[in-house]
């Protein structure tokens, strides 16, 4: 390829401040001198950038920012005077061996014109490969050698047949020092532009074909190739990585005629469930196939417990479908944010089944979780939303929620279909119950009617809209209720929080009197969750508590519960389904209600401050 004429370079990076506060001194890339001789962005966090720094201020450097990042830039500069012969490749792999913490980095240099290298090590990286026209090499891996076992756990397509393919349980793999590099080398095709990015959605307006890159994997753009070389000591075969073909399409990355993502996609959620249910839900026979773990129910079924572990929204649906699993699989089951669990290092054991629900499938604190679970020989069951994504690769097995791409911050259908694929698996386990019969299949007739009965829902925008506009002006917003509704006030009050800022809290009813009840009065905003199930009658009394007390609850209840709106402040009606699914109708209004506060309030719905959408440091 040294025919290239025109080789163009650039990186840049939005920066979720980890060290130093958003600000332009503080943004990426940083340089390793005023010359811009070596810049990097990152993507992480360097845990031990304190000691690095005092080394390099000993040998004469001098820091402008407060980052983590700009020892990177500093310390490959360093490297550079005293290997002047090392290819920029060779840099950088020098700098990682120092770097501690997590990261994704990509790199640029006035020395190395018009090469780019980049690596990753805890935090997410691929790369898009666009070409001008198609070439012979589409289904040629790009790396020879021994297969990474860890990559089969996908479907290449999963996007179209979307479950995890089971591999064996090996531990987790120590991955081998290969000292090769391979090539891709773009045949007859001159123009090749590569993106390296965090996540497809970047890269999507360019290119549908991308390379994963795993820990320690370094690539490098120089002269129009793309070479991929392993960092780790080891063995001495070299992995492959394939390029893989997105099924995402452009459009939906884009906000059509709406004019927020979280608008979109909280009105998306009518096709989206459908979509979680697709070639898995057989409403004629009554049945339910989940092909990404089928293969590991019967071990499945002889486990000690299971462990759902998650942060932010996926934590909530875990809490959301945790009594219909108890039930349905009448095994013991614990729900654990993913931080906690491992501030507690947990015992668990071979025979615990971890679920490790992500939208993104890239939140560090769950892939951690996952991590520690898989050392410890547990099985690993991925419910993620992105193909691809880490916790999709190193799970065992695993359901792809398919709600397809979600832009904004707040999490909205990747809720409701995470609360809808745990739900599936519920019903796999008790297949051959006779005694739960009627029971699934009251849940299957429920799944069945969901997309009409969101539609439904959705009408209820205005109303909400108006609710809206009583509320956004208030400090804070109390959301209660118990049961299988639980999920649904914690999520709201997530929401809430995250999009207007407003304090809110989500408060299990049974806990009422046990405390929260010393904060109402007559100005204090109330909602409360009541629903025809189970828990109606407690729900019930809790109003009264609140009644009693000159509260004045706005009430989310079943269509036509007049009875129940008798004793609201105001209220909003959605239908009726089975009980264990009402959580997936609940939500909704609360997402509506956290967008229409936010609008009102002239905040940035899709990007809330100080928030990101996947989370990559610990
Ligand atoms: C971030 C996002 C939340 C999300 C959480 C977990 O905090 O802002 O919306 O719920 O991460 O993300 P995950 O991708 O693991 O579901």
């Amino acid at each position: 390829m040294d025919d290239i004429v025109d080789v163009h370079c650039g990186i840049a990076h939005t920066r979720w401040a980890t060290h130093g506060v958003p600000s332009e001194v503080n943004c990426h890339p940083h340089r390793s001198d005023e010359g811009n001789g070596f810049v990097v962005v990152h993507n992480g966090i360097i845990t031990n950038y304190k000691e690095v720094k005092v080394f390099l201020e000993k040998k004469g450097f001098c820091f402008e920012s407060e980052t983590d990042t700009e020892v990177i830039a500093k310390l490959i500069s360093h490297f550079y005077q005293q290997h002047p012969n090392f290819s920029f490749r060779e840099l950088v792999e020098s700098v990682v061996q120092q770097l501690e913490g997590a990261f994704a980095l990509c790199f640029k240099s006035k020395y190395f014109p018009g090469e780019c290298v980049a690596t990753r090590r805890g935090s997410p990286l691929l790369v898009g490969i666009k070409t001008v026209t198609r070439l012979a090499t589409d289904h040629v891996p790009i790396l020879y050698g021994k297969e990474d076992h860890r990559k089969s756990s996908i479907d290449k397509d999963a996007d179209t047949n979307s479950d995890f393919r089971p591999h064996g349980r090996a531990d987790y793999p120590t991955l081998p020092r290969t000292g090769s590099t391979s090539e891709f080398e773009p045949l007859e095709d001159k123009q090749v532009e590569y993106f390296f990015a965090s996540d497809a959605s970047a890269i999507i307006e360019h290119t549908n074909r991308v390379i994963y890159f795993e820990d320690d994997d370094v690539a490098a753009v120089k002269n129009g190739r793309l070479s991929i070389h392993r960092l780790r000591r080891g063995g001495d075969d070299p992995h492959k990585r394939e390029i893989h073909t997105l099924k995402m399409e452009l459009q939906q990355i884009m906000k059509g005629s709406y004019d927020y993502f979280m608008q979109k996609e909280i009105f998306e959620q009518p096709d989206s469930v459908v979509n979680t249910m697709r070639g898995r839900v057989n409403f004629e026979t009554k049945s339910v196939t989940l092909g990404g773990i089928k293969d590991y129910i019967p071990e499945i079924k002889r486990c000690r417990r299971l462990m759902l572990i998650g942060c932010g929204t996926s934590y909530h649906s875990a809490i959301a479908t945790r009594q219909l699993l108890e039930e349905l699989t009448e095994l013991p089951v614990m729900v654990e944010l993913a931080s906690d669990f491992l501030d507690r290092t947990t015992p668990v054991f071979r025979d615990d089944v971890c679920f490790f629900i992500s939208q993104s499938g890239e939140t560090a604190d769950t892939l951690m979780a996952l991590r520690y679970c898989k050392q410890r020989g547990a099985l690993i069951v991925g419910i993620t939303n992105t193909v691809g994504s880490s916790i999709c690769r190193e799970s065992h097995c695993g359901v792809h929620i398919n709600a397809g791409p979600e832009i904004g911050v707040a999490s909205t259908k990747a809720y409701t279909s995470q609360f809808i694929s745990l739900v599936m698996f519920a019903l796999v386990m008790s297949e051959d119950r006779l005694s739960m019969k009627q029971r699934r299949e009251e849940i299957i007739e429920g799944l069945k009617n969901l997309q009409s009965q969101i539609r439904e829902v959705l009408k209820l925008d205005n109303e909400v809209r108006t609710l809206a506009e009583d509320l956004y002006k208030k400090k804070s917003l109390l959301i209660m209720g118990r049961g299988f509704n639980f999920a649904t006030c914690l999520e709201g009050a997530l929401k809430v929080k995250e999009l207007t800022y407003m304090h809110s809290e989500g408060i299990m009813a049974g806990e009422l009197k046990h405390g929260p009840l010393a904060l109402i009065d007559e100005s204090m905003p109330v909602m409360m969750i009541i629903m025809k199930d189970p828990v109606y009658t407690k729900c019930m009394n809790a109003l009264q508590q609140v009644t009693a007390r000159d509260g004045k609850p706005i009430i989310i209840c079943q269509e036509g519960d007049q009875e129940t709106m008798a004793f609201g402040h105001k209220s909003l009606q959605v239908p009726k389904t089975v009980d264990c699914l009402q959580g997936v109708l609940t939500v909704i209004p609360m997402q509506l209600l956290s967008f229409h506060i936010a609008v009102l309030k002239g905040c940035n719905v899709d990007c809330p401050r100080n928030l990101a959408k996947s989370v990559t440091v610990e």
